[in-house]
């Protein structure tokens, strides 16, 4: 399988252009006219963790608005540092840098490998192929990391720890938003023994980047996910009442996203975002994603009083993150996946 950092390095292109699989957009639909430039909520951290009760209660509404509404937002004041943030960037960058062979090890065979490196989005659920090579790791609660490059363990294992204490909290959070009970959530869930996923995205330049996606539109299976990326090219895309919204990079911040089992666990009332990535025929991009998800073979059921409460039947049947993420494997639209498991 041919990774797109290879073809962008030795240039896999003849004067006829991209291979067909990689075109997986039409240009003569105008983008122009489903791209909109809309300011994504922002949710101080500040406030939950120093703030006054008054100024808690803010943040919890601005987290449930956001949530609702949207299914993103940028996290300002979050305490990790700028430099970590970099560090972990650049130990991704540096593995994409390996040799075809010292990346070879970690060819991906299986979703649950504990480290493993690939290319496109799912190479088992369609023939088309997307502009991006990956390094994906499960992170916890047992921690995997690569052997090489050498500093890439204590920066993972440091930024992994980092952000599951932010995720976390949040979380919290979230509940709290929904009127849940903190302690009976994250005993259900298991919190302490969470399934964190760190995963590195690789977007080479293109040459005809109006004609691939680096990901196609879809949603994350876990709770909720945080994403930074390297400076220049803002390539991700949040699906906003029916219009693409292009995520600035705002400096110091985190972008978080709610996932699929926010979506079950909160019987509907937050849904989770689809995304997709376009790319730059200037610029590498690197982004790194962690996500927070219920350890893999819980059964997670929409959160009983949630369903009392709305009157309303349970939308979803109880599901564990094993089951969920193969069903992902065969279906790439976020609908026909939340579909098959409604009740
Ligand atoms: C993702 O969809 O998980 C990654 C998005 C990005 O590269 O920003
Ligand atoms: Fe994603």
């Amino acid at each position: 399988i041919s990774c797109v950092k290879e073809f962008a390095d030795y240039g896999g292109f003849d004067a006829t252009g991209l291979p067909s699989l990689y075109v997986t957009r039409n240009p003569a639909i105008s983008e122009a006219e489903t791209i909109v430039k809309e300011e994504i909520p922002t949710v101080d951290f500040a406030l939950l963790r120093n703030g006054s009760q008054d100024e808690r209660l803010k943040m919890i509404h601005d987290i449930k608005r956001a949530c609702k509404e949207w299914g993103c937002f940028t996290l300002l004041n979050h305490g990790m540092p700028e430099s970590l943030q970099t560090a972990m960037i650049e130990a991704f960058a540096e593995f994409f840098d390996l040799t075809t062979e010292e990346k070879q090890v970690y060819n991906i065979k299986n979703v649950f490998d504990s480290v493993s490196h690939g290319t496109s989005y799912s190479l088992t659920m369609t023939e088309e192929r997307y502009w991006r090579d990956f390094l994906r790791i499960y992170l916890h609660p047992e921690f995997n990391s690569p052997a090489k490059p050498s500093g890439f363990r204590k920066i993972s294992e440091e930024f992994g720890r980092q952000s599951r204490e932010i995720l976390s909290e949040l979380l919290r959070a979230i509940w709290e938003s929904l009127e849940l009970e903190v302690s009976f959530m994250e005993e259900s869930l298991e919190l302490k023994s969470s399934n964190q996923i760190l995963v590195g995205n690789l977007y080479p330049p293109c040459p005809q980047p109006e004609l691939v996606l680096g990901m196609p539109p879809h949603s994350d299976p876990c709770l909720l996910s945080l994403l930074i990326q390297n400076k220049g090219f803002n390539g991700l895309q949040v699906l906003h009442n029916g219009k693409w919204v292009v995520t600035q990079i705002i400096t110091d911040s985190l972008l978080i996203l709610t996932g699929d089992f926010l979506e079950i666990v909160s019987n509907g009332r937050y849904k989770s975002i689809c995304h997709r990535v376009m790319v730059s025929n200037e610029s590498t991009r690197i982004s790194v994603g962690t996500s927070l998800s219920p350890p893999l073979e819980n059964i997670i059921v929409p959160a009983p009083t949630l369903v009392e409460a709305s009157n309303s039947p349970a939308v979803f049947r109880g599901i564990t993150f094993k089951e969920f993420v193969a069903l992902k494997c065969q279906n790439i639209s976020k609908s026909s996946v939340m579909d098959l498991i409604k009740k």
